[in-house]
């Protein structure tokens, strides 16, 4: 069997800084509030109609597959991670194939929100394990800004949440116990509408059974009213306080699990990049599990939460930091909507 290793890593940003301030001039807000609840100072928002999920993966893609030394040429498949795509369907991996001129290897979307892109990791590892694929683009991408309600009905939700993306090349390794030497998926759908968005989805209707949009008609259809567009039906819907006690009970066992599998203790992580959700959420896992600052990465001050892009987003800066090492023992760790949660650790 074969084992994966990152061979290239990059992200990219949007230029446009929207500090907590500005965001106090469309909403009742303020950067104490925001701040002091979730350690974000400032995001980016993409272009409105210049940059897409889409453009900013293949930003993020050009980069890793630069630095991986090979070219789009050698991509065998691609894995797109987003909850954000530019379209409904079809998915972002195409529209990426398309724009790179790529040759026409497989190409899958993943929606699983804020574990996307360490679920996309574990999948291209086992096609690489298999020996099925050798070089993999693996990217996560999000626009969230075309979908956020600035106002101040929505304020919980919108404050938390920037744009951005990261890609890395996950390539067949040369040597034993190099690379990704586990991955640990889970999700319980018992709680899966507290962090969700249920506009455009085959449930939408249902969701407001008291308006129905149309009641004297056969087939719903997937139609909202003006009205409950205007409602918030169609923007995603968080119970912070819940997702919280969730996280932090979820973060800290998948990291251990995969630590457990591989004979490592807390103490052998040489760096944790957790998924940027709530920089409350990591400080309260770092203390958990007893990592001193220097071995947990967070850079949600400055880009807010990415959902699928925050992991390679961060790790990606990290590396650029020097924080990653050859040698070094890397952890991933995401939880998200769903509730997903997920893990990889890296002998990197
Ligand atoms: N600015 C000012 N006031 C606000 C804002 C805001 N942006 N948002 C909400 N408020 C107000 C509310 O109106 C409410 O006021 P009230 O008491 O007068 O009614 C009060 O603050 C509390 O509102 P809550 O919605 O209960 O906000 P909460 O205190 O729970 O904080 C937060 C929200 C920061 C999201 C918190 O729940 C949290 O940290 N949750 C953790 C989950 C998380 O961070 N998820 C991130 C995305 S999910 C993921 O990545 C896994």
């Amino acid at each position: 069997m074969y084992s994966s290793k990152i061979a290239g890593i990059g992200h990219y940003v949007p230029k446009n800084i929207y500090t907590n301030n500005d965001l106090s001039r469309f909403m009742e807000t303020s950067d104490e509030w925001i701040q002091e609840r979730t350690g974000i100072k400032e995001r980016r928002f993409a272009d409105r109609f210049a940059e897409t999920t889409t453009t900013m993966g293949i930003e993020a893609a050009k980069i890793a597959i630069e630095r991986a030394g090979i070219t789009e040429q050698d991509i065998d498949f691609i894995i797109f991670a987003t909850l954000s795509p530019d379209y409904y369907f079809p998915g972002c991996g195409v529209l990426l194939q398309r724009e790179m001129k790529m040759k026409e290897v497989g190409a899958l979307d993943i929606r699983n929100q804020c574990s996307g892109f360490v679920y996309a990791l574990s999948v291209a590892d086992q096609f690489i394990k298999t020996g099925m694929y050798k070089n993999i683009l693996v990217v996560g991408s999000e626009k969230h800004s075309f979908a956020m309600d600035f106002q101040t009905r929505s304020r919980n939700v919108s404050v938390i949440f920037g744009d951005g993306a990261g890609a890395v090349v996950l390539q067949r390794a040369d040597q034993e116990g190099q690379g990704i030497l586990s991955t640990h998926l889970h999700s319980d759908g018992a709680d899966a509408e507290i962090l969700a968005m249920h506009y455009p989805g085959a449930h939408a209707n249902k969701w407001l059974p008291d308006n129905p949009p149309f009641p004297d008609q056969e087939l719903g259809g997937l139609f909202l009213t003006h009205e409950q567009l205007d409602s918030g039906a169609a923007l995603p819907y968080m119970d912070g306080p819940a997702v919280f006690k969730k996280a932090v009970v979820k973060f800290p066992e998948v990291i251990n699990e995969a630590l457990a599998k591989n004979g490592f203790t807390a103490k052998d992580i040489d760096l944790l990049v957790p998924h940027q959700a709530n920089l409350r959420i990591s400080q309260y896992v770092q203390q958990l599990l007893g990592l001193p600052d220097d071995k947990v990465f967070n850079n949600i001050q400055k880009y807010g939460n990415t959902t699928a892009a925050s992991v390679p987003l961060a790790l990606s800066e990290a590396w650029e930091a020097g924080k990653v090492k050859q040698g070094d023992l890397v952890c991933l760790a995401a939880f998200g909507s769903g509730f997903t949660w997920a893990s990889a650790l890296i002998r990197w």
